[in-house]
């Protein structure tokens, strides 16, 4: 597969730009953001008087670990608009993320905030190796979701030709695909997998369709898994982050070149790594606590915003900005199994090693006498659904897991269709502990 990198003259030149140049602008606009948001936030001023912080404190970048994080709780706190830092009438638009329980976490956008998202993704979108006049499937959801809306906007800034399918009704994505002839589609790679069976089960080769590009992202996925789909479709696997109280998806991303890890859009985007225990900066390379501050936000300006994804910052390679590692998982999904932490990105990793495994999975915790239990529950792939080969695979598999990871799980692999379906972000964790 050639790769369908843009030249460096298609770039934004800050994309390329030096060190000193990105920093330069960084620490102009933080200045400017930090004031914006102690002179029009409540929010923002209460809290900086409380940690007896002001935006002329900002000297350096560095500076900025002298302010205060900002967390989920306190948009949960100040529900729903009690962060924002201009009256509603200047919002253009509201999203929120659906969270497990209760009420959505609020976020608005100016104009000119939707104009720098539509452009950022419209960036990240380029750096996937898309191009104007592209037609793009984007199979995220629309809605207070900002996957299928950011997704949209930035499409048609590039200039691609947007089918605004949204997520569901998988049957109907494969007729499209096929009649349509996309060369790109976004979409959670949890639901790629489910349009995959759909090739599939329509008996169409996945590998024979018009797609090139598939931007994923919006949920944990391993580089296991971009190889799986990489050779069922035949087409580039590359990831986009983001998330909906910094701004949606396009925070970063991974080019298509060198597929090493995501560029975080520095210029709109400060990121930090912090130790999730103590709140210490940690220096690049370390695993940590992604942070960001954002540097251009007008609705809603975010101070140290604490992500809960962990991941470690790395060098530049086809950008000068920064890169993310692929995101080991959420400090909220860690599963902590006898004294060993555990991501659901593990797990997937060993499946995909297991032949006779298809990777639709999700991981059930029980406690029996005190004592945490892990079941992964799986499914077998079509040709190996057989009683001796389906239980190798199982006893496979929990080797894997005692071997590399370093837990017994039980393993309960299930029939071909036997795992509930993702049409948007994969739930992998279901929790039978007793509260
Ligand atoms: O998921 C925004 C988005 C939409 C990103 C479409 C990419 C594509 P939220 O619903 O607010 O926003 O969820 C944000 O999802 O903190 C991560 O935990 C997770 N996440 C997003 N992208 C990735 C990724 C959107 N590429 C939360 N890898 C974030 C791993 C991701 N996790």
């Amino acid at each position: 597969m050639q790769h369908p990198a843009p030249s460096p003259k298609e770039l934004d030149p800050i994309e390329i730009a030096s060190r000193d140049e990105i920093a330069a602008l960084q620490f102009h606009r933080m200045k400017r953001s930090l004031k914006h948001a102690y002179e029009n936030s409540p929010f923002y001023r209460k809290s900086f008087i409380a940690h007896d912080v002001h935006p002329e404190d900002l000297k350096t970048l560095a500076d900025i670990a002298k302010f205060p994080f900002t967390t989920k709780q306190d948009l949960r706190d100040t529900y729903p608009f009690g962060m924002f830092a201009v009256p509603q009438s200047k919002l253009v638009r509201i999203h929120g993320s659906s969270g497990t329980t209760g009420k959505p976490t609020v976020v608005g956008y100016t104009a000119a905030d939707i104009e720098h998202w539509a452009n950022l993704v419209a960036r990240s979108i380029r750096a996937a190796g898309g191009r104007t006049g592209d037609m793009l499937h984007n199979a995220y959801g629309y809605g207070l979701f900002t996957g299928g809306l950011g997704a949209h906007f930035g499409a048609e800034r590039l200039g691609c030709t947007v089918v605004p399918i949204s997520g569901g009704m998988t049957e109907r994505q494969v007729t499209l695909i096929n009649d349509f002839r996309p060369r790109i589609i976004m979409v959670t790679p949890s639901y790629m997998l489910s349009i995959l069976d759909e090739f599939r089960r329509q008996g169409l080769d996945p590998r024979e369709s018009s797609l090139e590009i598939g931007i994923f992202g919006a949920e944990p996925w391993t580089n296991a898994m971009r190889h799986e789909i990489e050779e069922a479709f035949n087409m580039h696997a590359v990831d986009i982050y983001g998330l909906s109280e910094v701004m949606g998806p396009g925070v970063a991303q991974e080019c298509v070149e060198t597929k090493d890890g995501l560029h975080v859009w520095e210029d709109h985007f400060y990121p930090e790594i912090i130790d999730p225990q103590t709140g210490a900066v940690l220096p690049d390379g370390e695993l940590g606590e992604l942070v960001f501050t954002t540097l251009t936000k007008e609705g809603l300006p975010m101070v140290r915003y604490r992500t809960r994804d962990l991941t470690r910052l790395l060098p530049g390679t086809a950008r000068t900005m920064r890169r993310i590692d692929k995101i080991t998982g959420r400090s909220d999904d860690m599963i902590i199994l006898r004294g060993v932490n555990v991501f659901p990105t593990q797990i997937e990793e060993q499946i995909l090693k297991c032949p006779g495994l298809a990777p639709h999975f999700h991981i059930e915790l029980t406690r029996k006498d005190r004592m945490d239990a892990m079941t992964v529950h799986v499914e077998c792939t079509p040709d190996r659904g057989a009683g001796e080969a389906r239980a190798a695979a199982a006893r496979e598999l929990s080797h894997h897991i005692k071997s590399v990871i370093g837990i017994s799980a039980r393993v309960e692999v299930h029939d071909p269709d036997g795992i509930a379906r993702s049409e948007g972000k994969a739930r992998r964790v279901i929790d039978n502990r007793p509260k």
